[in-house]
């Protein structure tokens, strides 16, 4: 006798015959439904409901009596775990009538999670490894089979996995674990092909992490690969600082040092390896539980990471040794995780685009939009995409570390003491700031006076206000009349500083500041610009700023002072961490992985230094906000000055 089956959420619909249990009907159908123990009762992830009552659409009366009684190994499995009211194990559940049954998401194998954090991106957790429980037939000595023969011919029996390669790694461990496991063990398989790890009995959680690789620090996050939930996060700073401050210090203590590249090399593993081992203690979870790593990095990070030398990248032209995501074994790169595990790369973009710009656009999908997207990293230097669905173009513009507080005179790392908001009074022209680390502005109750510098957002906010408070002319220079109303404009030389404190350590905005400012502005709107040429558009719907220090910024500022071009102030974004949540999606989603490898290649990168239109765009966007190209999204916030109106005020907008 059969009986008709309605599954939901996912509609499919069917037979199945009397006493067929509702697992089996649900693979006959195709319908997403769990399994780690293969249907003995134990993992728990096959829990399903019965909908009771008519369901005319699908000429079904459902009912609770049409499934069978509830097993001894259900009775065992509530127990041990939890098994929600009304639920059944769909492996033990046997049909006997007529049935809607409902797949909750928790049961779904392709779980889909909706991250508000990153950019509303729903995405699929469907990693690459995945959790077989089997049973192993014990040695006999009538049947000299290896434990290694017999434990494929478990998976290949009861989960159809045909012709598992066994990396050297998991071998050592491998008789040990199947006698702890009494023959019963799960087996983390890496796409259906690869042991990644073995272990004793049901082991139904298992972990990856994701890791950005940044010149300064280092982020790593732990996460379950069965529900896509961070579990702990942690970062370090990362230690090759100690071999040059930026990345091209690194390259050239690379070319100059024998044995310079292998000891940077050494540095960052041990120092991913100790994030991932601090990550396991937070958890209270086994490092080997964690059965791979995605990772991302710039092209220097990426290469030195892997032991490549990374010399190529210090000039033209910029030769990666190598793009593709690659995927060695963790254990080749120092990290201690399970024995088989890899860590994955993903691919690098271009010499100077890498697999962290990457991540970002899987997290920021500008691919994936009808409107023109531009998405800035900012950094040492910006990699920036504009684009959209039918077309992305990428390039590289070489900032350098002005807008990371270097170079700058009293400029430093964003770090608690450091100036990253800023005011100027449009009347007296006195200055108000906020620190790192204190809620308290200057000139509030509970300001912490321990100011120790400013750094990259403060030095934006500052060469911004200067400018619309009517000190600065539109070229970068001082308004010479302006320094009769205030004592805070002084001589430096030849030139002017304007002081924002006199106290030790003394802070001043200097002519040379203002300078530096200018420069890595226009190298970044020249990158943007000359996107925009080739894409021939003259403006964008939105802008996402990515990294840490686009979290910071403040887009009327940035726009004010000439670093983005005009645009919805509303539809200018911080993308936050974007570069970690690409590569945690990567980890959880192998979907990502792939459509990642699709789009790289058909990214048409420019190359900013080859571009004869570059050096026009540069000098162009020397000027504050620019020489010649408007703002009028932004002037609906502020007033931008003119030097016959030199004391504007801000209209309202976003105010930090
Ligand atoms: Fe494991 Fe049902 S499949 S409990």
């Amino acid at each position: 006798m059969s009986f008709r089956i309605f599954f939901a959420p996912s509609g499919k619909q069917g037979v199945a015959a009397e006493g067929e249990t509702i697992l089996s009907a649900a693979r006959a159908l195709g319908v997403d439904l769990d399994s780690v123990c293969g249907g003995r009762g134990i993992c728990g992830r096959c829990q399903i409901g019965v909908e009771a009552g008519e369901f005319a659409k699908q000429r079904i009366q459902s009912s609770l009596s049409h499934v069978g009684a509830i097993t001894a190994a259900e009775e065992r499995y509530a127990g041990r775990r939890s098994l929600a009211s009304g639920r059944r194990l769909g492996c033990q559940a046997r049909i006997c009538g007529d049935l809607v049954i409902d797949v909750p998401a928790d049961s779904q194998l392709h779980k889909q999670v909706l991250r508000k954090a990153v950019s509303d991106r729903a995405f699929v957790v469907d990693p690459t490894i995945r959790a077989y429980y089997v049973e192993v037939a014990e040695p006999d000595i009538e049947n000299p089979a290896s434990d290694l023969t017999r434990l494929l011919a478990a998976l290949n029996s009861q989960w159809g996995l045909s012709a598992i390669e066994v990396p050297l790694a998991a071998l050592p461990g491998l008789q040990k674990t199947l006698r702890a496991g009494g023959w019963k063990v799960t087996a983390a398989v890496r796409d259906g092909k690869e042991l990644t790890a073995l272990y004793p009995g049901l082991q139904d959680r298992l972990f990856g992490l994701a890791i950005d690789i940044g010149s300064t620090t280092i982020a790593a996050h732990l996460c379950d690969l069965t529900t896509g939930e961070t579990i702990a996060t942690a970062g370090t700073m990362n230690p090759q600082i100690r071999f040059g401050e930026d990345l091209m210090s690194r390259v050239s203590y690379a070319m100059m040092n024998e044995a310079g590249a292998e000891a940077m090399t050494d540095a960052v593993r041990k120092a991913i390896d100790a994030l991932a081992g601090e990550l396991a203690d937070t958890a209270g979870i086994d490092r080997t539980l964690i059965v791979e790593a995605v990772w991302v990095g710039n092209p220097v990070m990426h290469h030195l990471y892997l032991g490549v030398d990374p010399v190529e990248l210090g000039g033209a032209p910029f030769a990666l040794a190598l793009d593709q995501a690659y995927a060695p074994h963790a254990r080749e790169l120092g990290l201690r995780i399970a024995p088989g595990a890899r860590a994955q790369s993903l691919p690098c973009i271009a010499g100077h685009v890498g697999a962290d710009a990457a991540a970002v656009l899987l997290s920021e999908a500008p691919q994936s939009r009808d409107e023109i997207s531009l998405v800035v990293d900012v950094g040492t230097n910006a990699e920036i995409f504009l684009g959209n669905r039918a077309r992305l173009l990428a390039c590289y513009s070489p900032t350098g570390p002005a807008f990371d507080g270097a170079q700058i005179s009293a400029g430093q790392r964003a770090a608690p003491g450091a100036i990253e908001r800023f005011r100027i009074n449009r009347a007296t022209l006195e200055p108000r700031f906020k620190t790192i680390g204190c809620e308290a502005w200057s000139d509030e109750p509970g300001f912490d006076a321990s100011v120790t510098g400013i750094c990259g957002s403060g030095i934006i906010e500052a060469v911004a206000e200067l400018f619309l408070a009517g000190i600065l002319r539109s070229d970068g220079s001082l308004v010479g009349e302006v320094a009769a109303r205030t004592a805070r404009i002084q001589p430096e030389g030849r030139t002017f500083q304007y002081v924002i404190r006199e106290a030790e350590p003394r802070i001043a905005v200097t002519q040379a500041d203002v300078r530096a400012i200018q420069l890595a502005k226009a190298a970044l709107y020249a990158g943007v610009k000359l996107l925009m040429e080739k894409f021939g558009v003259e403006k964008v719907d939105r802008i996402a700023l990515a990294g840490a220090f686009g979290s910071y910024i403040d887009p009327i500022y940035a726009m004010a002072l000439g670093v983005l071009p005009d645009c919805k102030v509303e539809n200018v974004t911080s993308a936050g961490n974007a570069a970690g949540t690409g590569a945690m999606m990567a980890l959880l989603d192998r979907g990502a992985r792939a459509e990642l490898g699709a789009l790289v290649g058909r990214i048409e990168k420019i190359e900013t230094a080859m571009a004869p239109e570059f050096q026009r765009l540069f000098v162009d966007a020397m000027a504050l906000p620019h020489k010649v190209d408007p703002y009028p999204e932004l002037a609906r916030h502020i007033d931008l000055p003119t030097l016959s109106a030199p004391t504007p005020r801000i209209r309202g907008g976003r105010r930090r």
